[in-house]
């Protein structure tokens, strides 16, 4: 297949040599291509041009862009979403003032969760996140990262894997898998070394067996795992050929970042809780920091402070965290009118960390995130907008129109 899309308004993040990750002051510079034409061929991004220096080009598909730009897809580093049910009730007491820590202490939250996904069968499970997946396909998602962590049980965690594998092989989106069995302690376990015990001995091994998991991730956070077991869990998954991404600083200060950098995590996911330490600690690593502002905005708490970190000329991305529990909302385009309006972070720097950067999070910058010769053809054609600031300013509509995966055409 050969498509071929011409006078596009602004072909944005379009860059000749695709770098790693774009940090600090750079993320406020996006390159954008006015009246351009893209070609795509076999998959593959082939050329892509100004309208006036075109060739003849014999594609079996010529799309007009007029008025409209063209967006490589989005990658969404962080999501959970394989789960059984949704959790509205639990919505309706934090609606009353019950906090998120006080509802997974009464046995709400993730092992609630997870009582629902150890009772659905695969099928249905898969079923179940198809149904997301394209929801999330139509929203400009192109590459996905799915955590387990909602099983608990060896059988339970591995069943999570094999459905969020079975998505990428199923669905136009590229997949990578998480392994987060340390998501929390399970109540039947009455010492919680029994647990990581098992994480660790079992599990692990499992799961890298039948190879389901690229990562590794632990929710650090008070009332969770500590530090220290979040390290162990980090290093004992590498031995396996898991790398560690963590659920670091969301409720609290809670070590995870340092915890992160001493493990050298490819990202360090929410930072809602960041003092000065966490920030310089970040710093002259090649750890991503990895906002979720769905989550802030779904639980009401504070935003990552966004500025304070690219003041520190670190690298942001943003992803959306898409969950039953603190984040069900699988939209990329909300994510960035949330970074715009809540961490006054600018389009520009909010469209960089949602593509080039959460590429490098799941170590797919070199194929993925941006509008490169070579890289797979995965981009999307917006609605008619007067700038690509129209993307987060008008917040709550899909401004996604044609969606290209792979090279095809997904839907228009
Ligand atoms: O990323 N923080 C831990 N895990 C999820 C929430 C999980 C849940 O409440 O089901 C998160 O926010
Ligand atoms: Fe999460």
């Amino acid at each position: 297949m050969e498509i071929l899309i011409q006078n596009i308004k602004g072909l944005v993040q379009v860059r000749d040599a695709s770098p790693q990750w774009v940090a600090g002051k750079d993320m406020a510079e996006l390159p954008v291509m006015e009246n351009a034409f893209l070609h795509m061929k076999d998959g593959k991004i082939e050329n892509f041009g100004y309208m006036t220096d075109m060739s003849v080009i014999s594609a079996d598909e010529v799309i007009n862009a007029s008025g409209r730009f063209v967006f490589p897809s989005f990658v969404d580093s962080h999501t959970h979403l394989v789960f059984a049910a949704s959790r509205e009730e639990e919505f309706v007491y934090k609606i009353k003032g019950m906090s998120y820590a006080e509802i997974a202490a009464r046995g709400g939250g993730i092992l609630n969760s997870a009582k629902k996904l150890q009772q659905a069968t695969e099928d249905e499970l898969f079923e179940r996140a198809m149904v997301r997946a394209q929801e999330i396909i139509g929203l400009g998602t192109g590459a996905v990262e799915i955590k387990s962590g909602y099983g608990l049980t060896t059988r339970d965690e591995i069943k999570m894997l094999r459905v969020a594998k079975r998505i990428g092989e199923s669905s136009p989106l590229k997949v990578k898998t998480t392994f987060l069995g340390a998501h929390a302690i399970p109540k039947e376990y009455a010492d919680r070394n029994d647990y990581i015990k098992l994480i660790k001995e079992e599990m692990i091994p499992a799961i890298a067996e039948e190879g389901l998991a690229d990562y590794i991730d632990a929710f650090c956070e008070k009332g969770f795992f500590t530090p220290e077991e979040t390290e162990d869990i980090m290093e004992h998954g590498k031995k396996f050929g898991m790398k560690p991404k963590i659920h670091a600083n969301q409720l609290h200060i809670s070590g995870g970042v340092q915890v992160g950098v001493k493990t050298k995590a490819i990202s360090v996911d929410h930072l809602e809780a960041m003092g000065e330490e966490e920030v310089k600690a970040l710093q002259n690593t090649d750890v991503m920091p990895t906002l979720l502002p769905g989550a802030a905005f779904f639980l009401g708490t504070a935003y990552p402070p966004a500025r304070e970190m690219l003041n520190a000329g670190l690298p942001l991305a943003l992803a959306t965290d898409y969950n039953p529990g603190s984040a069900p909302c699988g939209s990329m385009p909300l994510m960035l009118s949330l970074a715009c309006i809540r961490m006054k972070m600018t389009p520009e720097e909010a469209i960089n960390a949602a593509t080039i950067n959460t590429a490098y999070a799941l170590e797919l910058q070199g194929e993925y995130g941006s509008i490169t010769k070579g890289k797979v053809a995965n981009v999307f054609i917006t609605t008619e907008m007067p700038s690509y600031a129209y993307m987060p300013y008008a917040f709550g509509s899909n401004h996604v129109h044609t969606t290209i995966l792979n090279g095809e055409i997904i839907n228009k």
